[in-house]
C-alpha cells in the first residue's frame, strides 16, 4: 500500500474502530504522548489493521507522571483491540521522546510490562514518524501538546534532536487568556473548524515561535525535506507558517496525529 494511503487508512481505522483483514503476523505499537495515547496494529506487510486512542494526561514534559493512568489506559486499549481483532498481544513496540535518558526509557517500557506487554522494540518518536512517512533523510518537526520536537534523520537514524516547551497547550493558554474562557473551552474552540480564521489569528504567534525553534535547530544543516507532524499541526495553516519562517517547503500529512503511532507498530526492516 502506498505510504500516504496507508497513513490515511490508519487514521480512518482509529476514528471508526474498523478492522482491516491483515496479511501475516500482526504487530502492536504503543505511543504514549502528553495529550493522547494511541495504539496501532499493522500486519506482516506493515499495512494498518486497526487502531485505538484515548485522550490522556499521563505524560508531561516527556515524563510519565501518572503511572497507574498510563498502565490502565494501555491495558484497556490493548483489550479493546484484542476484542475487535480476535487476537491476543503479548508484545509491543513503544515510542520514547528523542534524547531521553536510560531511566526515562525504562519508565516507558515498564508501563508496557505492567500492562502485560513485553517490549519488542523501543523507538524514538521521530524515527517512528519517519518510518510511516517513508523518510530516511530529512527533518521531522513534531508539534504536540507540550513540546516542539525537531529531529534530523540520516539513513533512518537520528542525527540530532531538539525538544522545546512550546506546543498545542500554549496555544490553548493564549486562546483562554484572549477570550477570557476556561482552558477546556479554549481547547474546544481551538479545534472548532467554524472559527478557524479567528483561531489562526490568535495562535499564529505561537506557531511562529515553534517555527523559529525549528529554524534555529536546522540552521547550517543540509536538510533535504521537512515534514511537520503532531496534533498541533492539524491547524489548517500550520504548514504555511512554518514555510514562511523556514523559507523551505514543509510537508504535512493529512492526519498529522498519526504517523508516530502508525510508524511505531511498523517493522523497520520488513
Ligand atoms: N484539529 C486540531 N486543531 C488544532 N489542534 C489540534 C487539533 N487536533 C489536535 N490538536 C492539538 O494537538 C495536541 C496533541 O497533539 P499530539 O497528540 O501530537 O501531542 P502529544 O504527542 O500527546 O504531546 P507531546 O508530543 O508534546 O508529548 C493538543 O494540543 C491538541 O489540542
Ligand atoms: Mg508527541
Amino acid at each position: 500500500m502506498e505510504q500516504r494511503n496507508a497513513l490515511e487508512r490508519f487514521a480512518q481505522l482509529v476514528r471508526t474502530g474498523a478492522v482491516d483483514p491483515g496479511d501475516g503476523a500482526v504487530r502492536l505499537g504503543v505511543d504514549l504522548g502528553t495529550a493522547n495515547i494511541v495504539l496501532a496494529v499493522v500486519d506482516g506487510t506493515n499495512a494498518p489493521v486497526a487502531g485505538a486512542w484515548r485522550h490522556s494526561s499521563v505524560v508531561r514534559d516527556g515524563v510519565v507522571v501518572d503511572w497507574l493512568g498510563a498502565v490502565s489506559s494501555v491495558s484497556d486499549l490493548k483489550s479493546e483491540l484484542e476484542g475487535r481483532i480476535g487476537a491476543t498481544f503479548d508484545r509491543a513496540a513503544v515510542t520514547v521522546p528523542p534524547g531521553v535518558d536510560e531511566g526515562t526509557r525504562k519508565v516507558f517500557t515498564n508501563v508496557l510490562e505492567a500492562a502485560g506487554l513485553g517490549v519488542s522494540e523501543v523507538v524514538d518518536e521521530p524515527v517512528a514518524a519517519a518510518t510511516a512517512l517513508g523518510l530516511t533523510d530529512g527533518a521531522v518537526i513534531d508539534i504536540g501538546h507540550g513540546t516542539t520536537g525537531v529531529s534530523l534523520l540520516r539513513d533512518g537514524a537520528i542525527g540530532f534532536s531538539v525538544d522545546q516547551a512550546t506546543g498545542g497547550h500554549h496555544m490553548t493558554l493564549v486562546i483562554s487568556g484572549a477570550k477570557g474562557i476556561d482552558y477546556e473551552e479554549a481547547e474546544q474552540f481551538k479545534t472548532s473548524t467554524a472559527q478557524a480564521d479567528l483561531v489562526f489569528g490568535l495562535v499564529r504567534p505561537t506557531l511562529e515561535k515553534m517555527a523559529t525553534i525549528a529554524a534555529d535547530a536546522l540552521r547550517g544543516h543540509d536538510v533535504r525535506e521537512i515534514h511537520l507532524v503532531g496534533g498541533a499541526s492539524t491547524l489548517p495553516r500550520a504548514a504555511e507558517v512554518f514555510e514562511g519562517v523556514l523559507g523551505e517547503p514543509v510537508r504535512r500529512p493529512a492526519h498529522p496525529l498519526f504517523p508516530t503511532p502508525y510508524g511505531t507498530a511498523m517493522r523497520r526492516t520488513p
